[in-house]
């Protein structure tokens, strides 16, 4: 993976606590080439890193000259959005070339996107390149309210009709998603991007409606009140590590020196999926859907605990 060190070339706030950051390199040349939904991973001072949504807004992902980011300054911030909101202009920021997790779909059919607060970062280079291939798609981009939005008035000018706005604080609520859903054409394909409910509530909608849905969430799992210690027994070698609050079964297995599968560390990519041998799962994730995490038997080690004091994973 190519590491790049880009310089921020201007910074603004475009809402409540959102700033656009765009970055390039000190001489100009053109940036590694992306596709809609990619990221990059921002390496922070301490060495830990964090995924951010490349915005394309004029078709211009195969050349770029800049990398548009939109970061919301997070309330639980582990650091990462702290650090992006306190760049100045100058500044030098390290991440790795883009990578797609979050593709779009090649065929003719429709594309419902669905974009709750900060999560409308990949849905806008989504949006502009279905419009740039002249394919069917709808945006709708829900947020607590109109202060809270970036970019609403410039979506609205680049995507007009294909374009709703849905403020909760106006309308009563939030977004009526079983509606939404519910009209769509069959064989659209559904995209989420937002906060892990509208994702959980979206997929399961979809799922029950036929839909094809795909999904990013945007958030770090944050520990939970009333979270404990739980023990984690590895099948193959038999032995136990313990999960305190606050860390992850991977963080502490790794740490341990074991050598695991895992990408988005946030629950959302499925990579990390382990089988559970015994024990019960407390599910975190938003890879399973509803009759897997009943049937328990499935566990993603990146972000779920334990409701029982021991969980036995096949590793
Ligand atoms: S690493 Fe992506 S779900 Fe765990």
């Amino acid at each position: 993976m190519t590491g790049l060190i880009l310089r921020v070339i201007a910074a603004e706030p475009v809402a409540d606590r959102i700033r656009w950051l765009r970055l390039a390199r000190p001489d100009g040349a053109e940036l590694p080439a992306f596709t809609a939904g990619a990221h990059v991973e921002v390496t922070l001072p301490d060495g830990q890193t964090r995924p951010y949504s490349l915005i394309d807004f004029d078709a211009t992902s195969a050349a770029p000259d800049t990398y548009h980011l939109g970061v919301l300054l997070e309330t639980e911030s582990r650091g990462g959005s702290m650090h992006m909101h306190a760049l100045s202009l100058g500044d030098t920021v390290t991440l790795a070339a883009p990578k797609t997790d979050f593709p779009l779909h090649d065929g003719p059919e429709p594309a419902l996107l669905i974009a709750g607060g900060i999560g409308v970062t990949p849905m806008i280079s989504m949006a502009t390149a279905l419009k740039a291939q002249g394919r069917p798609y709808r945006l709708v981009y829900a947020g607590r309210s109109a202060a809270s939005m970036a970019f609403a008035d410039r979506l609205a000018a680049q995507h007009g009709a294909a374009l709703t706005l849905h403020h909760d604080d106006a309308a009563g609520g939030p977004l009526d998603l079983r509606a939404l859903i519910g009209s769509a054409a069959p064989g659209t394909q559904v995209y989420v991007c937002g906060p892990r409910p509208m994702i959980e509530a979206a997929r399961e909608i979809a799922t029950a409606a036929g839909l094809p849905v795909h999904f990013e969430s945007f958030d770090a799992v944050t520990p939970q009140e009333g979270d404990t210690a739980f023990e984690v027994e590895v099948a193959s070698t038999g032995a136990v590590f313990t999960i305190p609050p606050g860390r992850t079964i991977v963080e502490v297995l790794e740490e341990a020196g074991m050598d695991l599968m895992h990408d988005c560390l946030r629950g959302d990519c499925g990579i990390c999926q382990t089988e559970v041998l015994a024990g019960v799962p407390d599910h975190r994730d938003v890879v399973l859907t509803d009759a897997e995490r009943a049937e328990g038997k499935l566990i993603h080690i990146c972000v779920s605990r334990a409701k029982s004091p021991r969980l036995t994973l096949d590793l």
